[in-house]
């Protein structure tokens, strides 16, 4: 088989077969096919296009480009959870604790945030000592012990998808569908869960910009699960504007805390109530919403779930006590409110520049290798349809720079927009495919 042939095939619109594709992605993996011809085909894909089972075929040559973890050793049914990524995204440090105090193991493997949007790894780090380099080994002994771990993605799970993905994203070749669905899906599939629960979010802060996208996307996503054999839902939900009010690493744990102990944005809390209901009824704890609401509704009034991160975090080297003193979590040396310019109401907060005002601030990485700082970020005053009046305080920068500060400030001001009239605020899920 030559790679030549395979590009024209997909140039001139071709069905690829699975031969075709797991020659390409094997060869690319292993260093045999080089980046300018397997960039030619990723932007003929991108033209061309992708059918079902092309995408899915990609999908499983991908997951299975390296390890597929087995954690046959856990008891019980093992739900996995991804996010497609935005701003103020602090759900698994909420989610994962209240899903493993209600008896689910939680097997999960969490990246670092790139670009405007953050990572769970890089916050979960806001707490001393805390580590996610754990082995196979250590990895399945805490799940079993204490019900939840997580972990950093490996170098040998998907290698596939990491070498595409690094590639797609220096050629103009990241935002097509079946290679979206293809990376995403690879990774889980590799990750070993026997249910996945996937948060795909869509509006100005999320990689699906477009209602309609977001919703192919996460079909697209629940074919190949359950093609792979994989129970897999897909909740469809808002990040047109920060989910809660706080953005930025230790700001969010802090966040993520209050709602931990009962005291979250209704936001944030809907949000973990709805995808914590589709964990909770694929792990075969609860038969309906109504009953996994109310089991998760428990563990936050009572104090489990809080208890769990504590746990969790011990667990992976991390100073527990924290969970119950956030206010040993880093804190900028700057606190800096923005005042509103006009009176009127909260019309819409362009969502991704508000990540950026956080990376600006140095909360989030310009490339790969940059050093984070994890007390710094935003903490809105303000959402989408609330009354403002000319000098009340829109958001708090929290900053360790001054002139980082000013930039952020100035930036945040154009990202939000203040109207005369009143505006209806967004529900936060959109939809659920899969159920
Ligand atoms: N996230 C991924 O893991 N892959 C993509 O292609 C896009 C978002």
């Amino acid at each position: 088989m030559r790679m030549y042939d395979v590009i024209m095939k997909k140039r001139n619109g071709g069905e690829l077969s699975k031969e075709e594709i797991c020659f390409f992605v094997n060869g690319y993996t292993v260093g045999e096919i080089p980046d300018y011809q397997v960039s030619a085909l990723m932007m003929a894909i991108y033209f061309r296009g992708m059918t079902e089972k092309e995408t899915y075929e990609l999908t499983m040559a991908m997951a299975h480009s390296g390890d597929i973890l087995d954690l046959s050793r856990i008891q019980g049914i093992k739900v996995d959870k991804h996010s497609t990524g935005g701003v103020g995204d602090k759900t698994s440090l909420a989610l994962t604790p209240m899903v493993a105090a209600c008896g689910i193991p939680v097997a999960k493997m969490s990246g670092r945030g790139l670009g405007h949007t953050g990572g769970t790894i890089d916050k979960l780090e806001s707490f001393p000592g805390f580590s996610t380099s754990l082995s196979t080994e250590q990895f399945i002994e805490n799940i079993n012990r204490i019900g939840i771990a997580i972990m950093g993605q490996t170098a040998d799970l998907a290698p596939a998808d990491k070498k595409l993905y690094a590639l797609r994203d220096v050629t103009a070749t990241v935002d097509n569908m079946s290679l979206i669905a293809s990376s995403i899906m690879s990774k889980k599939l590799a990750a070993g869960a026997d249910a996945i629960v996937l948060d795909v979010k869509t509006g100005s802060g999320a990689f699906m910009k477009k209602k309609e996208d977001a919703l192919a996307l996460a079909e697209e996503m629940v074919k190949i699960g359950k093609n792979a054999g994989r129970k897999t839902i897909a909740v469809i939900s808002d990040m047109d504007q920060p989910l809660g009010y706080a953005v930025g690493n230790a700001l969010e744990v802090r966040e993520a805390i209050d709602t931990l102990r009962n005291e979250g944005p209704e936001d944030f809390v809907e949000l973990c109530l709805t995808l914590g209901s589709q964990m909770l009824i694929a792990g075969g704890k609860a038969e309906d919403q109504v009953n996994a609401r109310k089991m998760l509704l428990e563990v936050l009034e009572n104090g489990r779930a809080l208890d769990k991160l504590a746990e969790f975090i011990s667990a992976q080297g991390g100073d527990g006590e924290v969970v119950y003193h956030p206010e040993l979590l880093p804190q900028a040396s700057i606190q800096k409110e923005i005042a509103a310019p006009s009176d009127g109401y909260i019309g819409h907060i362009e969502c991704d520049e508000v990540g950026i005002c956080s990376l600006i601030l140095g909360g989030g990485r310009e490339t790969k290798e940059s050093e984070i700082d994890l007390a710094v970020g935003i903490v809105l005053n303000k959402k989408v349809g609330d009354k403002v009046s000319k000098g009340e305080t829109l958001a708090i920068l929290h900053g360790n720079d001054a002139k980082k500060v000013a930039e952020a400030e100035k930036r945040y001001l154009n990202a939000c927009t203040i109207v005369k009239i009143p505006v209806e605020k967004e529900p936060m899920i959109k939809k659920i495919i899969g159920m």
